[in-house]
């Protein structure tokens, strides 16, 4: 009795042992921790017998806090075949979207392949999971998998999870993607991929045939924040502020000068900034968007208010009387003010920043405008006065008499 249970057993544990070996061999499974966040980021690869089947078959699985999952081929973007996954409009199901990248930048939705979703694919408990079917994905032509390779390379990508962006939730595959917050590179044994009956991998729980290839790389959008802060403060912040140097204190033209030429450089820089930025992303790419045509119309404006002041200030000293380039260099002024305040509002909400971002950033020009405007009211008011000097007229009119009454 006691003979054969043991013989029992042993072949009850090769039975086991011959199942979880068909499992083994059947895919591949990388698993990793992140370094973005706490959880965990599974892909799983298997693939039919190459001579019966081209199909590819996929899970990828990842906390939803992220506003996409994307697993690539290679160690580098630049003309990988990635598939990245996101919520679907409803937020519950998931959308799934082969892309290509042509470098360091957005990847574009590539439509030739023929990819199926499959059951237990959705958004739900904090996970976003997809199981997929890769028609034909073997033999596809812009670069094939090499299922003899024992260290093929594949990488990962997460796009962001912060408070300050919107998570991406779409039914378009092509949706627009922002900068990912980390990434990771990591092999992958092919030669697991073909023993299997290709179906989809059926066991994800623990990695193998996978090497991570270094640690995660946490990455930032440091160009979009040096972009929105070059452009915006000097613009919203300091060009009113030499309004007042030259209006109120200490209402000296000089002081309006210099302080409007720095914060034109800067401006503008930060608008140049914003050109290379347009580059990585596929809905900047053709430079035609209101956010860029608004920036052009600013810069314009910068560069004319810039002559339009010098050449006003030039005829003053000549004729000592005011001109028509002081007018329009006043409304240009405001005009200018008025549309970088609006095109920051628009290219934050145009980067899928948070509502409270765009709320926060909407006090705070709204208060720079009011005390702008006031105080420029409040000084023609004092300057139209029957009879009356008011204070900062006396000063201003110490400082410089054209200030006053011509720029
Ligand atoms: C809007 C979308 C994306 C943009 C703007 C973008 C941009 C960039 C940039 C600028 C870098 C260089 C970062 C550095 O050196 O610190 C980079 C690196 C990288 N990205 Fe992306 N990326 C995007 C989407 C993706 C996706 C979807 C994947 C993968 C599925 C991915 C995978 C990688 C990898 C593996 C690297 C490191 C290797 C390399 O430099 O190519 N990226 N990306
Ligand atoms: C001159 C006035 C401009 C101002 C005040 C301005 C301001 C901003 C702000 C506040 C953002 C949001 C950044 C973020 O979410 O962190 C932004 C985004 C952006 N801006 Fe501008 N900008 C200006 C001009 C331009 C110009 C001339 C271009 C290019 C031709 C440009 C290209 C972009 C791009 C591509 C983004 C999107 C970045 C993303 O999706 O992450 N901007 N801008």
């Amino acid at each position: 009795m006691r003979f054969q249970n043991t013989i029992l057993v042993l072949f009850f544990s090769l039975f086991i042992s011959t199942l979880c070996k068909n499992d083994d061999e059947s895919a591949a499974v990388f698993i990793s921790s992140l370094s973005s966040s706490s959880g965990h980021l599974t892909f799983a690869l298997s693939a039919s017998d190459p001579t019966v089947s081209q199909d590819v078959f996929f899970h990828i699985s990842g906390p939803s806090s992220y506003s996409y999952i994307g697993i690539g081929t290679g160690t580098v973007m630049q003309g990988g075949l990635m598939f990245v996954m996101y919520s679907n409009a409803t937020g519950d199901g998931i959308t799934l979207s082969s892309r290509i990248a042509t470098g360091n930048n957005e990847p574009v939705f590539s439509p030739t392949l023929d990819i199926d979703i499959l059951p237990g694919s959705n958004t739900s408990n904090g996970l976003m999971t997809v199981n997929a079917r890769c028609k034909n994905c073997l033999s596809w032509s812009s670069g094939a998998l090499n299922l003899s390779d024992t260290v093929y390379p594949w990488n990962y990508a997460l796009g962001p999870n912060t408070a300050q962006n919107v998570k991406l939730t779409s039914n378009s595959p092509s949706a627009c993607l922002e900068m990912h917050v980390e990434y990771g590179l990591f092999t992958l044994d092919m030669t697991h991929l073909t023993m299997g009956a290709g179906a989809l991998p059926t066991s994800f729980t623990s990695p193998i045939g996978s090497r991570a290839s270094g640690s995660p790389v946490l990455t930032s959008n440091f160009p979009t924040i040096i972009h929105a802060v070059l452009a915006t403060i000097p613009l919203v912040l300091f060009l009113p502020t030499g309004v007042i140097f030259l209006r109120i204190f200490p209402g000296s033209v000089r002081w309006h000068w210099v302080s409007q030429t720095v914060s034109s450089v800067i401006g503008l820089f930060g608008a140049a900034v914003g050109f290379y930025l347009s580059t990585w992303f596929n809905k900047s790419k053709s430079f035609s968007s209101g956010h860029q045509i608004i920036g052009y119309i600013i810069c314009a404006g910068m560069i004319v208010q810039w002559f339009l002041g010098f050449w006003q200030h030039r005829i003053y000293k000549q004729k000592q009387s005011p001109t028509k380039y002081g007018l329009i260099h006043r409304y240009l002024g405001h005009f200018v003010f008025v549309l970088a305040i609006i095109d920051g509002g628009v290219g934050l909400s145009w980067s899928y920043t948070a509502s409270p971002v765009i709320i926060g950033y909407s006090v705070a020009v709204g208060v720079v405008a009011i005390v702008h405007f006031s105080l420029v009211a409040w000084k023609r008011w004092e300057k139209q006065k029957p009879h009356g000097v008011g204070i900062f007229e006396i000063k201003t009119q110490q400082n410089s008499p054209e200030a006053d009454r011509n720029l």
